[in-house]
């Protein structure tokens, strides 16, 4: 029997997981979960973080882990996230971040050209180097002499994998999205890791834009996006503009994958919204989505397909939360997926 284990983590994290943790039950898949409810921001100690070894000796016993969200605002952000969420990405080395983007419905999109909203894409985010390394430092603290600094970290090893990745998951093509124009060393070695990935997939079209740029074709043209395969700042921002205009945040999966070992993290691409938690105005879809990502992982093909054809059938029939213009609460929109289910 597989194993999964949960963290529901902060804000509205415990609330879209909830709606989870019922749609698995519905399907009845013979799954066992593993729940470590207690890592939060309430279990922070600065410092010392949220998660301990007997968590990651738990987690290293499941086949891949769910995670509602990470994140408090009133707290140190970055000692918080580092240790739980990016902590998990680093000892899993869970290198590539696959984020699919599709409009599920034609009214969700925000572009007033009826021609150019659909979207069908994946973004393939570098997801365990760049500005996310951690290395760097500060000198004279707070103080007009200051001086801080980032190390954005591309390694030719960090690099090869993820864009032999994005070959992998390509349909059509994969645009790699940079600023080599402007950040020299890094960009020079991502364009010829590509270069030479091109060459041993030329039956993928390859492409490249401009971050800038990327941006900009993202909302003008979305639908001419195949994988947009980008390091792990840029991967994290497009994330986002993405799903905006696939219907919204609260539409968007996620899965943190190492394809050698097959472990994953899956989380929906929010946070822990702390503005709309406790309310029971938080989208489930995302997580259901995400759900959906993790059963295919674990090869449950079609119990992943009726979790998306019983959100699909929601959206359509407008049982949905407020950010895509219903009425329902978190509950009821999990009651009309389970209903659709
Ligand atoms: P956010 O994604 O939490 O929220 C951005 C906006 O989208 C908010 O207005 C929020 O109400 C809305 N939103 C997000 N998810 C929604 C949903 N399911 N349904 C309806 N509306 C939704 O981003 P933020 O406000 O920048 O960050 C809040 C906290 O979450 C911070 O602590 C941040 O570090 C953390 N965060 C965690 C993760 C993660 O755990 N994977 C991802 C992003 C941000
Ligand atoms: C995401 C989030 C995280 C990231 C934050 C919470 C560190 O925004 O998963 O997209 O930037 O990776
Ligand atoms: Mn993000």
């Amino acid at each position: 029997m597989s194993t999964i284990t949960v963290i529901p983590g902060d804000g509205i994290g415990p609330e879209v997981v909830d709606s989870a943790l019922r749609v698995l039950t519905a399907l009845d898949l013979g799954l066992s979960i593993d729940v470590l409810d207690h890592v939060d921001a309430n279990g922070y100690t600065p410092g010392s973080g949220a998660l301990d070894d007997a968590d990651l000796a738990r987690i290293s016993a499941s086949s891949a882990l769910l995670l509602g969200a990470i994140g408090r605002p009133d707290l140190d952000e970055t000692d918080y996230t580092r240790s739980v969420l990016l902590r998990i990405r680093q000892e899993f080395d869970l290198y590539a971040n696959h984020r699919p983007v599709r409009l599920w419905h034609d009214r969700l999109s925000p572009l007033r050209n009826a021609a150019r909203r659909t979207i069908d894409c994946v973004i393939v985010r570098e997801n365990t180097e760049g500005l996310y390394s951690g290395i760097g430092g500060s000198l004279r603290g707070f103080s007009p002499n200051e001086i801080a600094i980032d190390t954005d970290v591309n390694t030719w090893h960090g690099v090869s994998r993820i864009v032999d990745y994005a070959y992998t998951v390509a349909r059509r093509e994969v645009c790699l999205v940079d600023k080599a124009n402007a950040v020299r060393n890094g960009g020079r070695l991502w364009q010829e890791c590509r270069r030479r990935a091109a060459e041993r997939n030329p039956r993928t079209i390859s492409s490249h834009l401009y971050i800038d740029a990327a941006a900009m074709k993202l909302v003008t043209d979305p639908g001419c996006f195949d994988v947009i395969l980008a390091n792990n700042s840029y991967g994290d921002i497009l994330s986002d503009l993405a799903a905006a205009l696939a219907g919204g945040i609260g539409l968007a999966p996620s899965a943190n994958l190492n394809p050698e070992t097959t472990f994953g993290l899956f989380e929906p691409v929010h946070g822990s919204a702390p503005d709309i938690a406790g309310k029971g105005l938080a989208n489930p879809f995302a997580c259901l989505l995400t759900t959906a990502l993790l059963v295919r992982h674990l090869g449950f093909t079609a119990a992943a397909t009726a979790i998306e054809t019983a959100v699909a059938e929601s959206i359509a029939a407008e049982r949905v939360t407020p950010d895509l213009g219903g009425r329902l609460s978190t509950q009821e929109v999990t009651r009309a997926v389970l209903a659709a289910l």
